[in-house]
């Protein structure tokens, strides 16, 4: 080995001529090269740092995946199945989406470390209004959620990169209340969510939509549920098997029709099981048209007839419909007060794993932009956060 270095670094360095001088130069010679890595790296910093101040941190990622792939994402490796994707803003249609998310492990353990996650998904217009209630809310629970928000596909976000909904856009579609579109759009958050293998819950929330508890009560309440929460009941007048269609059957009957809110919170086995749905979709997308609401029924009746034994029937988004009308009652700056925060908190009685219990609702609609403040105000003492 020797004998092949020496001819090398003379071959190498043909100006230094005597052996005192090519010791001295060594040093030097190292010390230039340490200067020049040094300054190459501070140049790369600035320029990264630029680039991801003016054009946003996604754009950066996707440019240093494509250019880097071959070391980075390693063919023999696990890598490509359980790293989240550094990108929301994929090129797939619905089509390649719900294929690519309906694959499941069928091991129940994990050959890596997996800290579960809860999936807080979005379903907005535009903007999110309370949005400063979700990020006291989050804060210092990082690594224990993850955030998708589907809006209108015209809608621009101004975010700061601080926010927690940053780059947290997914590729969306206009979605109609009471029309497939509306189902689509939640099948495909749940979707995007379901590429994170270490999501394990998936809540489905809109911009009117306010947490009750703090992150731990939330985070322990749902992680250690037997069942997942979705609305679904027998409503044998002219809104519930009054909207029933003979056409359905035989895959539905109407014994099995349910309605139920569509605000849900599914565990990752039933988040599968609707976006690998291809049985039930084409009946409700061809037959439950208005005055058929299908996004009160399709999940409902879908889910109770594919997995019944494991829903709680119930949602834990607690709104109020007291006010009577087509649509709860939405609660505005004046009305939040103590006397409102006790009569949305308690008195309230459930079955949670099949004990009674007193806490039956973890989130809340429907709140008007003007209702932020006086929130913020009352959650350390009623929300506790
Ligand atoms: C969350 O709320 C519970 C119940 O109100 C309380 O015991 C707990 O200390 C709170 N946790 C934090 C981190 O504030
Ligand atoms: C509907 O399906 C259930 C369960 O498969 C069955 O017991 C019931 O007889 C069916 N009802 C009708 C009206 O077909
Ligand atoms: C929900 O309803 C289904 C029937 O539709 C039932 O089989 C299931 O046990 C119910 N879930 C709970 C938690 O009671
Ligand atoms: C649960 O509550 C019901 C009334 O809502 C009561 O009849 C039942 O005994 C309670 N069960 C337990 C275990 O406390």
């Amino acid at each position: 080995m020797q004998s092949r270095v020496v001819p090398l670094e003379e071959g190498k360095d043909p100006g230094v001529s005597s052996r005192t001088n090519q010791t001295k130069a060594l040093p030097i010679r190292l010390l230039q090269l340490f200067v020049f890595f040094l300054a190459f790296c501070i140049t790369f910093s600035v320029i990264s740092i630029y680039t991801i101040r003016h054009f946003g941190i996604s754009n950066v990622m996707t440019t240093v995946t494509s250019s880097f792939q071959p070391c980075y994402e390693e063919p023999n490796g696990l890598d490509g199945w359980i790293k989240p994707p550094s990108n929301l803003m994929h090129t797939m249609n619905d089509k390649q989406l719900l294929w690519r998310a309906s694959f499941m492990s069928r091991r129940t353990e994990y050959p890596f470390e997996r800290v579960p996650k809860i999936a807080l998904m979005f379903l907005t217009k535009g903007p999110l209004p309370l949005a400063p209630i979700w990020e006291r809310f989050l804060k210092g629970h990082g690594g224990l959620y993850s955030i998708y928000v589907h809006s209108l596909p015209s809608f621009q976000p101004h975010l700061p990169p601080s926010s927690v909904f940053y780059g947290r856009h997914i590729p969306s579609q206009v979605a109609e209340w009471g029309r497939m579109s509306m189902c689509d759009a939640e099948r495909r958050l749940l979707a995007n969510a379901l590429l994170d293998i270490s999501n394990e819950w998936f809540i489905l929330l809109s911009e009117s939509c306010i947490p009750l508890y703090n992150f731990t009560v939330i985070y322990h309440y749902i992680m250690k549920s037997k069942y997942s929460y979705m609305g679904a009941f027998d409503d044998p007048g002219p809104f519930g098997r009054g909207r029933y269609n003979d056409n359905m059957a035989p895959e539905v009957n109407i014994t099995q029709w349910r309605k139920g809110s569509q605000w849900f919170e599914v565990n990752r086995k039933l988040a599968i099981t609707i976006v690998q749905d291809t049985t039930y979709y084409p009946k409700f997308k061809e037959f439950c048209r208005p005055a058929c609401y299908v996004d009160e029924h399709y999940f409902p009746t879908m889910l109770t007839i594919q997995a019944g034994k494991l829903i709680a029937n119930r949602s834990i988004t607690w709104v109020d419909w007291s006010r009577g009308g087509p649509h709860p009652a939405t609660f505005g700056r004046a009305d939040i007060t103590e006397e409102f925060m006790k009569r949305m908190l308690e008195s309230h009685r459930c079955t949670y794993n099949n004990r009674n219990s007193s806490i039956c609702f973890l989130f809340a609609r429907k709140f008007a932009p003007s209702a932020m403040e006086p929130l913020l105000h009352l959650a350390p003492k009623f929300l506790g956060f």
